[in-house]
């Protein structure tokens, strides 16, 4: 029996991944930037042996069935293409983190699946391949591959479409603080909602003005600047929301205590406190700051209505395998 075991961080989108140009290869309709979450991990074995009689998934402990079982089934079947072996496989699959608190689960899923599931079928796969892979299970898992802060080129086709490292994680001392509203999981996921993107009327703005924000977010990064960085994430994210809130139908993610936060935030920066926010698909709030402002963002953070906890994580590693059989 071939297996493999690999884990990999989750990230958080400073300039965000929102619609598809085509949603089969996720080919995504802009680009998009990105920091590793150390300290959350996935962590995921695979084996494939002809004796199973079909794919196993399980997600910490609980079997998956249906068309979750089928998301991941697809997957396997083009890491099986690549590698021309068709057995079915056994995938064990742990977070050391809440799944649906806001933490973009299905990134370090699929990115420690593809390195797990192509390893244990002998390919020796590169970064650049990898990330390219990951990206078929789910969009944002291409940038979980690469170490540190991370560019997905959007591309115009499979090829040209995948992640790679801008800077590692020791380049700068940022600090992602998230604040949990609601851990329940979300409504409309984010693969549902890709497919809405385009019946906003904003999306054409947002998506004609990404190669300036990705620039700005790109050389804010480079140049440790931290309120160029501020800036252009915020704007980032509520254009994203923008898009959201005006599809049809509209997709509204914040409760009134993400407003509460989204609102203070932007005062304490104002005020002297370098802090800023993002959101990804749902109410729980990601705000990034130095780590020397950590301790009082996080004070400040917990003293609001509807905060129930806080997630600290630093910039983090790249995709990696743990143990190699068979
Ligand atoms: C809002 O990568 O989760 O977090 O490709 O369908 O799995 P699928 O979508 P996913 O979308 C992420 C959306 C986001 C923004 C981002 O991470 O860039």
């Amino acid at each position: 029996m071939a297996t493999a075991t690999a884990l990999a961080h989750p990230n958080i989108a400073f300039i965000k991944y929102w619609g598809n140009r085509d949603q089969h290869l996720r080919l995504p309709a802009n680009g998009s930037i990105s920091m590793n979450l150390a300290g959350l991990t996935t962590t995921t074995e695979v084996s494939f042996s002809d004796e199973l009689p079909g794919d196993m998934v399980e997600l910490n402990g609980r079997l998956l069935a249906g068309p979750e079982l089928q998301r991941v089934s697809d997957f396997l079947d083009c890491v099986r293409r690549m590698a021309g072996v068709f057995k079915p496989a056994q995938v064990r699959s742990e977070n050391n983190f809440p799944t649906g608190a806001g933490i973009a689960s299905s990134a370090a899923a699929f990115a420690a699946l593809s390195l797990a599931a192509s390893t244990a079928l002998g390919l020796d796969l590169g970064e650049l391949e990898l990330s390219r892979l990951a990206r078929r299970g789910s969009g944002s898992a291409s940038r979980s591959i690469p170490t540190g802060f991370v560019e997905w080129h959007a591309g115009d086709d499979d090829q040209s479409s995948y992640a790679v490292s801008i800077a590692p994680p020791e380049h700068w001392d940022l600090v992602d603080l998230i604040a949990v509203v609601e851990a329940g999981h979300k409504s409309v996921g984010s693969t549902a909602g890709h497919a809405l993107a385009d019946t906003s009327p904003l999306q054409p703005a947002r998506v004609a003005d990404a190669p300036r924000r990705l620039e700005i977010c790109r050389s804010a990064i480079h140049a440790r600047d931290f309120d160029r960085l501020a800036a252009i994430i915020e704007l980032d994210s509520n254009l994203m929301h923008a898009v959201m809130m005006t599809s049809n139908p509209p997709l509204m993610y914040w409760e009134p205590a993400t407003l509460r936060i989204i609102k203070e935030v932007p005062a304490w920066r104002k005020s002297g406190l370098p802090a800023c926010f993002t959101l990804d698909a749902g109410p729980n709030v990601h705000v990034l700051c130095p780590s020397s402002a950590a301790d009082e963002v996080r004070r400040r953070l917990s003293e609001l209505p509807g905060v129930q906890q806080i997630l600290q994580a630093a910039p983090g590693g790249p995709a990696r395998l743990v143990t190699r059989e068979g």
